[in-house]
């Protein structure tokens, strides 16, 4: 067997870091995290400010541009985005060559790739109007993009955007509002994912953001990049978890097995059981965004008039797993996707979309990201190093 210090000395790597547990792949002024003390402030401020004052768009602004935007730049930024909202109209044709059923992660990663196409001519890192303006193509088209993924899934006629709506609204009215019929934004929903939305918005060097860096560095546009980070988001050990939780929710439900049970299997480490929506790679405490999440699920669905038995068996198990020895010793606490879908089931979205909301309310991060690498003259390509365990030379087998 191959012995790694002799192979590392050999061909003189000092780390070998499997999932970069231990290594910085660049320095970056946008988000603070102290997992120990479940701390998380976006350009300085705590997040809980932010989810309690502040807009999406204002955070958007905010995590991108370095500073919190006065009240013209808001409104210039804001009015930009919503001028930008419409699709080209041949983009459309792509989601009816899809098939029913098409995962809305899949169609969304792939109609933003589709998406540059139309902007070829407009998507050169090194010019600056053109990296501006392709933030405000994908803060305005990735939700629209994204309700179409929902109507596609369901089967029902697109909605055109209504410009005189905020983000939030707009984005609601195209995924509930039908054809031909007024909808009347609930300003309970609306506030409850503006606030859900704040919380995703950015999360340092998380696996998609370093994918969109990664992607970034080679000097690829923001449309394959943050193509790139919507496939990595989709993954369920990341944002995919908000999906995998309600299932693993309903899963318990439907088998009848108790909630112990069910933790007991996921300490035995039976294939394929783990509780999802628990554990963190930075977070060794309680997620400061679970913690928000967990205080909003009880009050949106108290306003919204929804009883959810899911809510209860979401906080039984929570409750059983932090009293449990197996958790506490590896520092496993609920993370943002625990409670989340428990609200967007109540929002009727369906559990495919769950990771659709997280990609939209990540979107600032992946752009702020994006644009700090762009901007940054240590900028490399990314290229990580390996250690080579295969075979030595051999000959080809001649007859
Ligand atoms: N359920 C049961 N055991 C767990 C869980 C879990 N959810 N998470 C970690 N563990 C255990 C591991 O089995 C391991 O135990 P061991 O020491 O006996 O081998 C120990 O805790 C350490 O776990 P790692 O997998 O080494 O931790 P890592 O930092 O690599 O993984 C991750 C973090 C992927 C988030 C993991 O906790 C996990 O799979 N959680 C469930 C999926 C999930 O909720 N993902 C969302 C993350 S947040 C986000 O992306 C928005």
């Amino acid at each position: 067997s191959i012995d790694i210090s002799t192979l590392m000395r050999e061909t003189g790597h000092t780390t070998l870091d499997y999932g970069f547990v231990n290594t910085a792949s660049t320095t970056s002024a946008i988000t603070y995290i102290d997992g120990d003390q479940g701390i998380l402030r976006y350009r300085g401020y705590p997040i809980e400010q932010l989810a309690k004052n502040s807009s999406f768009l204002e955070t958007a602004w905010l995590l991108i541009y370095g500073e919190l935007p006065t009240a013209d730049e808001l409104a210039g930024f804001d009015d930009r985005i919503r001028r930008h909202t419409l699709l080209h109209e041949d983009l459309k044709q792509f989601f009816t060559a899809l098939p029913d059923g098409a995962h809305p992660m899949a169609v969304l990663s792939s109609a933003v790739s589709a998406l540059s196409t139309y902007y070829e001519h407009q998507s050169d890192p090194a010019n600056p109007e053109h990296v501006e303006l392709n933030i405000i193509r994908l803060l305005a088209k990735l939700p629209v993009i994204a309700a179409y993924a929902h109507k596609k899934s369901i089967g029902q006629a697109f909605l055109y955007p209504d410009n005189s709506l905020s983000f939030v609204d707009n984005f609601l009215r195209l995924n509930f509002g039908v054809m031909s019929e007024p909808y009347d934004v609930d300003p309970v929903m609306s506030r409850a994912l503006e606030r859900l939305l704040i919380l995703h918005e950015d999360h340092e060097q998380n696996a998609s953001t370093s994918t969109v860096r990664l992607v970034g560095s080679t000097g690829a546009d923001q449309f394959a990049s943050v193509s790139a980070g919507i496939h990595a988001l989709s993954g369920p050990l990341h944002g995919g978890a908000n999906e995998a939780v309600l299932k693993m929710l309903a899963q318990i439900r439907d088998s009848g097995q108790s909630v112990q049970r069910f933790v007991e299997r996921v300490k035995n480490k039976e294939e394929g059981v783990k509780l999802m929506g628990f554990g963190h790679r930075v977070y060794k405490n309680y997620d400061p965004r679970a913690k928000l999440v967990k205080e909003s699920a009880d009050e949106v669905l108290r306003e919204l008039g929804v009883t959810d038995p899911l809510l209860d068996l979401a906080k039984e198990l929570e409750e059983i797993a932090l009293s449990d020895d197996y958790f506490k010793e590896r520092r496993l606490y609920p993370n943002v996707d625990f409670y989340t879908g428990v609200i967007y089931k109540a929002m009727g979205f369906p559990s495919r979309m769950f990771t659709v909301l997280f990609a939209i309310g990540r979107l600032p991060g992946w752009l702020a990201h994006w644009r700090e690498l762009n901007l940054d003259p240590q900028t490399k390509i990314g290229r990580p190093q390996q250690l080579f365990t295969g075979s030595p030379e051999r000959e080809y087998p001649t007859a």
